[in-house]
């Protein structure tokens, strides 16, 4: 046979065929335009073609091979029409495979519930570095240079030059707004805090604060007071009681603790609150006027008062989290408990 009278062939046989199954559609496009295919080895043939012929007989092959790729598209198009047709019907009455819905961790919820409730009272919210210099973490607030809480045995230094560690408290944050921003500064500051501590169900080595500044001119400590007894009743319900005991804090004077009524025995005792009927929420003060000062604010002119808290603590009045290394290990779990928690939003 020429390879005119091979082409002519071709085409009638790619124009005759036909393909039910996708197992027929393949047989078509092996035959035809495999490795080994008739047409394939048409364009070997073609090689040898005198070059006068090779003009007209070169499109004719390529429109043969256009056609025979059609078809087996064609082919297989119509034979997946055909699989889906006799395939069983959907059973339109099977239950969905519901994907399990992702939740917040708790400590990401508390941290939104209280930025929330600071918000709607003008605090905006900044944040500072973990690692940390002294003067943030400690100089500026006022630790003398003998201060324990300086101790190898709670802050984690980190190695290299300049003394940085671990901020040991997000009071660090205090500072960097202070020396950025002219009062009024109104702000609160989340953050991961670190400390040289065992672990265990009640300490860990790593946990969370938020720390509140307020300053202004004539800021007292009846606003400091106010704005807990908001904060508590905002975050707790209108029946929880806070009371303040006087402390002691470097970077702040007067300071107190904070104790709220409990929310898991409403005050009648339990384990929480060590059947005291009172848990310890978060320390507080007026701003020391030495701190304003390290700070570039003049304490002649403003005064301000600071809170800390833990959010461990906020979160455990919440749901009452018996161990504190189970926010860490994100068992699953444990996590799935709060999918169906809100923020305040
Ligand atoms: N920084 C303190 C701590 O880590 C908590 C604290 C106490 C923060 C009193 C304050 C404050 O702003 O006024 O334990």
């Amino acid at each position: 046979m020429s390879l005119t009278e091979r082409i002519a062939h071709l085409e009638e046989e790619v124009a005759k065929a036909t393909a039910r199954t996708a197992d027929e559609a393949e047989r078509f496009r092996v035959v035809m335009l495999g490795r080994n295919g008739a047409i394939t080895e048409l364009f070997e043939a073609f090689k040898q073609v005198a070059s006068e012929e090779k003009r007209v007989l070169g499109q004719r092959m390529n429109a043969l091979k256009q056609r025979a790729q059609a078809r087996w598209e064609e082919f297989k198009a119509g034979s997946d029409q055909a699989e889906q047709a006799s395939a069983p019907a959907a059973d339109l009455s099977r239950p969905a495979l519901m994907e399990p819905a992702g939740a917040q961790h708790p400590i990401t919820i508390t941290r939104q519930r209280i930025i929330d409730v600071f918000a709607r009272i003008g605090f905006t919210v900044s944040h500072g570095p973990e690692v940390e210099d002294d003067r943030h973490n400690f100089s500026a607030l006022n630790f003398p240079p003998d201060h324990p809480a300086r101790d190898m045995q709670d802050t984690f230094f980190v190695q290299g030059p300049g003394g940085m560690a671990l901020r040991t408290h997000t009071s660090s944050v205090q500072v960097r707004v202070m020396e950025n921003q002219k009062p009024p500064i109104r702000t609160i500051s989340p953050g991961r805090v670190y400390r040289n501590e065992a672990i265990s169900a009640r300490a860990h080595c790593m946990f969370h604060q938020v720390e509140a500044l307020y300053v202004d001119k004539g800021v007292s400590f009846a606003e400091l007071k106010g704005t807990i007894d908001y904060f508590a009743k905002s975050l707790f319900g209108k029946d929880v009681s806070v009371r303040l005991r006087p402390s002691y804090f470097p970077f702040t004077e007067p300071s107190a603790e904070v104790d709220m009524s409990c929310t898991i025995c409403s005050g009648k005792g339990c384990t929480v609150c060590k059947h005291s009927g009172w848990v310890e929420i978060m320390g507080c003060g007026m701003v020391d006027p030495a701190v304003l000062a390290n700070c570039g604010i003049d304490p002649e002119s403003y005064s301000g008062f600071a809170l800390g808290m833990g959010v461990e603590r906020v979160a455990q009045l919440i749901w009452r989290v018996p161990d504190l290394r189970m926010y860490w290990e994100n068992d699953i779990r444990f996590l799935d408990r709060f999918a169906a928690e809100q923020t305040l939003g």
